[in-house]
This record gives structure tokens, C-alpha cells and sequence, in this order.
């Protein structure tokens, strides 16, 4: 399996400049399904095939890290019925990949606020979240009810507390302190963001971690995106001149 993905990455490509932690925002999956005349469903359904894809490959390449956009905090105002089938679609794919997961030593994290989710779906992500802690093939985050002015409020108010109490002083604050509070402070900054469907913003993901992100935004929906179009990001990532605010040498 290996080999053979490989070769779809075009042999220019570096493999030694890979990024270490890509980033999705996977959207389009509505628009998907209307161009087919299906229920919007259909496109959540169909979008989970290619997030399992990705994540596959991530491993195989190398890549260490992928976060993945799965439902924001936004999502909460779209229809009942499109909020109830994604909750059951979660927590069916936590059942059905599990065993998979394990086997191809995936280490799965949530991010996000977990607590206003079904009580059967925090259990089954709980669940999968303690059998592939230890695991160190892909670390996997998926973000669920997240939001990033959310993630950053419960940051702010547990330094306070922490501040009040005496463990911390005002002045200490400094970036990493902020990180440490976030979601994601076991992973680090992701090297690659990828949006599909053509959207240029961020809906509120990961404002402060994407600081210095490289962006690729393609047109194509979410279901459509395949590993040669994933390769396509990668080149793109590997031809970006990163200065980091600094003059090129
Ligand atoms: C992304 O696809 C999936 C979620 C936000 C859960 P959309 O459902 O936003 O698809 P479009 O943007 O309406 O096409
Ligand atoms: C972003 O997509 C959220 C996820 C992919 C989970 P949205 O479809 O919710 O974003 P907007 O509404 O186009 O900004
Ligand atoms: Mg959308």
C-alpha cells in the first residue's frame, strides 16, 4: 500500500519536505449533493470516505499530524434534522473505525467542547480516545463543536483562575501559556492549511494556531477531493518560500 501511494506523488516532490501537521477545513459536501440532486446527507455521508482516505495517506507519507473541521460551533443553527444525522454519523464511523484505527496505530483526539454533544457520542469518543492514546502512527485530531474565539474564552478564563490563585503572575503570560491552554496544545502549529469548496476564510478554526500557516484553498467540494488532489496541496506547500516575517536569505 505503501509504494504505491507514494508514486502518486509526482517524483519532483520532495518526500523529505513534507509538512508535519496539514490542517482541513472540509467543506462543500452540502453543494455536493445538490449538484446530484441528493439530500444534503448524502454529501456528509459521502465526505466521510475521503477524510478516511486522507488520513490513511497522511500515515503513509509520513505526515504526522491531520485536524480535521468536522463541525464548528456555527453548525448548531443549521437544521435539526442535517445536526442530528452528523451527530449519528459521528458516532457510527467512531464504532465502524475503531478497530481500523487501532490497527494502523492511529492516535485519535477531539477538540472542541464536548460536553453539549449526545451523551452516547461523548462516550463512544471517549472511549476511542482512551484504546489509541498510546498510539504514535498519525495523530488525528478532530474538531467537533469547535470554535476558536470558544477555545480561546476557556483559555483566557483558565489563566485568570490561574492568576487569581496565585500560580501565575500577569506578567508570565506569554505565547506559549496561551497554548498550553488551547485544544491543541499536545500538537504543534499546522505547517498546511487545506479548504476545499472555494471559500477564502477561516469559520472561526484555529485563529490563533494558523498564525503562520500556508493556505491552499481549491474549488473542488469536499467528497471530490482525492489523493492527487492532495498532492497537488503538497506540492504547492513544498514551493512556498516560509519567511516567517524574516528577510529571505
Ligand atoms: C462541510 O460541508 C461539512 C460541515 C460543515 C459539517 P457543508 O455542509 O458546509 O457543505 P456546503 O458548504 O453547504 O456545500
Ligand atoms: C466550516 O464550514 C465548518 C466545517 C467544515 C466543519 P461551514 O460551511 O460551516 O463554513 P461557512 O458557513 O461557509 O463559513
Ligand atoms: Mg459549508
Amino acid at each position: 500500500m505503501t509504494a504505491q501511494l507514494l508514486t502518486t506523488l509526482s517524483s519532483e516532490t520532495n518526500l523529505a519536505k513534507l509538512p508535519n501537521h496539514v490542517a482541513v477545513i472540509m467543506d462543500g459536501n452540502g453543494r455536493w449533493a445538490k449538484q446530484r440532486g441528493l439530500p444534503r446527507i448524502e454529501g456528509h455521508r459521502r465526505g466521510a470516505n475521503t477524510l478516511k482516505e486522507m488520513l490513511r495517506y497522511c500515515k503513509d507519507l509520513g505526515i504526522k499530524t491531520l485536524t480535521a473541521y468536522a463541525f464548528s460551533t456555527e453548525n448548531w443553527g443549521r437544521p435539526t434534522g442535517e445536526v442530528n444525522f452528523l451527530m449519528g454519523l459521528f458516532e457510527r464511523l467512531l464504532q465502524k473505525e475503531l478497530k481500523e484505527m487501532e490497527a494502523e496505530e492511529v492516535c485519535i483526539n477531539f477538540i472542541g467542547d464536548l460536553s453539549p454533544l449526545p451523551v452516547s457520542l461523548q462516550q463512544e469518543m471517549r472511549h476511542s480516545m482512551e484504546r489509541t492514546q498510546d498510539n504514535q502512527g498519525v495523530f488525528f485530531n478532530v474538531a467537533i463543536n469547535y470554535g476558536s474565539r470558544h477555545e480561546m474564552i476557556g483559555a483566557c478564563q483558565a489563566i485568570a483562575e490561574k492568576v487569581q490563585k496565585g500560580e501565575l503572575t500577569a506578567s508570565e503570560i506569554d505565547e506559549s501559556t496561551i497554548s498550553q491552554h488551547l485544544y491543541t496544545s499536545a500538537s504543534p502549529d499546522p505547517d498546511l492549511l487545506i479548504r476545499t469548496s472555494g471559500e477564502m476564510r477561516l469559520s472561526n478554526f484555529l485563529l490563533w494556531q494558523l498564525a503562520y500557516t500556508e493556505i491552499y484553498v481549491t474549488d473542488t467540494l469536499w467528497p471530490d477531493f482525492n489523493l492527487e488532489q492532495f498532492d497537488r496541496a503538497i506540492e504547492s506547500f513544498q514551493q512556498r518560500d516560509r519567511r516567517f516575517g524574516k528577510v529571505k536569505q
